[in-house]
């Protein structure tokens, strides 16, 4: 989505936008633009629709040299993806990018129009330009008319501003949109991501909901939603400034996918002991919410939300715990009844997505018991604002389509449900022993999975021509379903459809024919006589059958059934292994395609507007 970067510096500032906008380019985005106060002093932009290295290339050809700069990636809500409506935004002599949506932007057009203000684009942002440029006729300070313009501004926004009669600084203003300062020795810098700035400096400073701020090379002045002069905690990552590195694999998504045995391995470490889980691992104060535990809400988006639906089926056979999973953009705007004692779980990768975390602003008013967020970002709002916290541990994921975020979150539930049902005493006797041994051999298992890649990437030949594909389990493995469904249709364009393999003939069936093929996997399980059924429909009628099954599953293949035959796996850990292969699948139907595999059109990694 959106990325933010600016600077102020005693050196010329436009290369380091310029990395700072790449490294922000696996979040997705559609044009990108850059504003410099160069050292000609005049404020200048240039602005592209596309990537950034045509941005990068257009600088080659018209270079802006300058101290101060804000740049930015767009991904287009309000008109659409053209170098007009590309950032940063215009009025006299100010410049500003913007994360977010402006929900009252017709009113105030309208207001400022009557001001006599010309617009020259249909963004939203254009009237934060126009309003702020307004405000500083008045109240001359850059940082005070920041603050009286964002008291009119309804919805969210992450703000960088310049102005050539202020040339010495970069403000800023945070409400619902991240962002970070990053500072150095005698320069500074701002981001919506600190991945942004890793290339100039290792300490960060987090704006919190509602601050303003004014960097300067050489100060930091920050302003809460009060408007009292406010500290910031300085973080200082240790780590070295992160590879983003695709090392022997084409694209991210591969990489990311043949990561899963190791990061599984991480998320686990540090979290079981001989025979148990360690209840610790989700903050000192869990074990005593767990026992209260009676009810567990989850809420997330997308991949993660089908990570909450496989966790219901756990949480409820094996913990004895009532589950509801709903995803985050009905759950905040829907009266909700909260049952007593209900554990309200979050569910994220990025820690940022605006739903989730507005349903977890919307939580802590309902009277949940405690809220949980299950996340790969340690720095994220979602776990800065939650009670307890479990951090996956898949490293940065640049891939759009999430993968090793999804299996990982997995594994986060699954402990979670380990962990209710130990404190609450529900478990059955020595499952929690036998599901930690499995959960111990989890990176070899996916590891075996993994070596089916080119057995997937032939498969994967089947679906080239095709327009549809029907993805079909039962049990757990619905939801896997659903994320195989979802992975192709990002990724490949291929429309996708997943479905509980016993609702079939109450509808689908009907689309059945040699032109749909049916994926569906089938592990060895007390549902496997009964899928085996379901796919006697769907070949009785014409359709081409891929089937992940167990190796004990005793299916084989035939006319019209292509098997691929799985590592064995304990039923409860299936849908963590069976997800390996259908987002290779996807992954090789992609590559086929041609598509762009790691920044699908119209998608963003992280999607900080509702
Ligand atoms: C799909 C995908 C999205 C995200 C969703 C939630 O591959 O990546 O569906 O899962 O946008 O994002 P997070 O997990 O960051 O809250």
């Amino acid at each position: 989505m959106c990325g933010i970067v600016g600077a102020v510096a005693e050196r010329n500032i436009t290369a380091i936008l310029v990395e700072g906008l790449k490294r922000l380019e696996y979040r997705g985005y559609d044009s990108a633009g850059v504003a410099v106060y160069t050292n000609d002093e005049k404020l200048e932009r240039l602005r592209r629709p596309g990537k950034v290295s045509e941005l990068e290339q257009a600088l080659a050809e018209e270079a802006l040299v300058g101290r101060l700069g804000i740049a930015h990636t767009r991904w287009a809500t309000h008109g659409a993806p053209c170098e007009r409506n590309a950032h940063p935004h215009f009025s006299g002599d100010l410049a500003v990018v913007h994360n977010g949506i402006i929900e009252n932007h017709e009113a105030l057009r309208e207001q400022l129009k009557a001001l006599g203000y010309v617009f020259t684009s249909d963004t939203d942002t254009e009237v934060i330009a126009h309003l702020l440029n307004h405000k500083l006729k008045d109240l001359r300070d850059l940082a005070v008319a920041l603050k009286a313009t964002v008291k009119e501004l309804h919805g969210a926004y992450g703000l960088a501003v310049i102005s050539a009669q202020q040339p010495d600084r970069l403000v800023a203003a945070r409400s619902g949109s991240p962002l970070v300062i990053g500072l150095g020795l005698g320069e500074n810098f701002l981001a919506s991501d600190q991945l942004a700035l890793r290339q100039v400096t290792d300490r960060f400073m987090y704006l919190e909901e509602g601050d303003i701020a004014e960097i300067r090379r050489d100060s930091v002045q920050i302003w809460d939603v009060a408007g009292q002069a406010v500290e910031r905690q300085t973080v200082q990552y240790s780590d070295g400034a992160e590879a983003a590195d695709k090392g022997e694999f084409r694209h991210y998504m591969l990489k990311e996918i043949h990561e899963q045995p190791s990061v599984v391995q991480r998320t686990l470490e540090g979290r079981l002991s001989q025979n148990q889980v360690l209840v610790q691992a989700f903050g000192p104060q869990a074990a005593e919410l767990f026992a209260k535990v009676r009810n567990v809400q989850i809420v997330a988006c997308g991949t993660s939300y089908h990570a909450g639906m496989v966790a219901r089926y756990w949480l409820e056979e094996l913990a004895g715990i009532p589950c509801q999973v709903e995803v985050a953009s009905e759950f905040r705007y829907r009266k909700v009844v909260v049952q007593p004692d209900t554990l309200f779980v979050t569910i994220s990768q990025s820690g940022e997505t605006a739903d989730t975390l507005a349903a977890l602003r919307n939580a802590k008013e309902l009277g949940f018991l405690a809220s949980l967020a299950i996340c790969n970002v340690g720095i994220s709002s979602l776990v800065r604002e939650s009670d307890l916290t479990l951090l996956t541990q898949a490293g940065r994921e640049i891939g759009v389509a999430s993968t090793k975020a999804f299996t990982t979150q997995l594994v986060g539930l699954l402990l979670l449900t380990l962990s209710l049902g130990q404190v609450r005493g529900s478990l059955a006797a020595g499952v929690e022993a036998t599901l930690v041994e499995e959960l111990r051999r989890l990176p070899t298992r996916l590891g075996e999975a993994l070596a089916m890649d080119s057995t997937v990437e032939k498969i994967a030949e089947l679906f080239a021509e095709k327009n549809h594909t029907l993805f079909l389990g039962r049990g757990a493995q619905f939801p896997v379903a659903m994320e195989g469904a979802l992975k192709l249709k990002e990724i490949s364009y291929i429309h996708a459809e997943a479905y509980p393999a016993g609702e079939l003939k109450h509808g689908p069936l009907a689309l059945v024919d040699n032109d749909m093929p049916v994926v569906t996997v089938a592990p060895n399980n007390e549902l496997l006589e009964k899928l085996k059924s379901n796919l006697q429909e769907v070949r009785a009628r014409g359709g081409e059958l891929i089937v992940f099954a167990d190796e004990k599953a005793g299916m084989t293949n035939g006319e019209g059934t292509h098997v691929v035959q799985m590592p064995h796996i304990h039923d409860i850990l299936s849908p963590i292994l069976y997800t390996v292969p259908l987002q290779l699948l996807s992954y090789y139907v992609a590559v086929l395609k041609g598509t762009d595999v790691d920044q699908p059109r119209n998608l963003a990694k992280s999607v900080t507007v509702e």
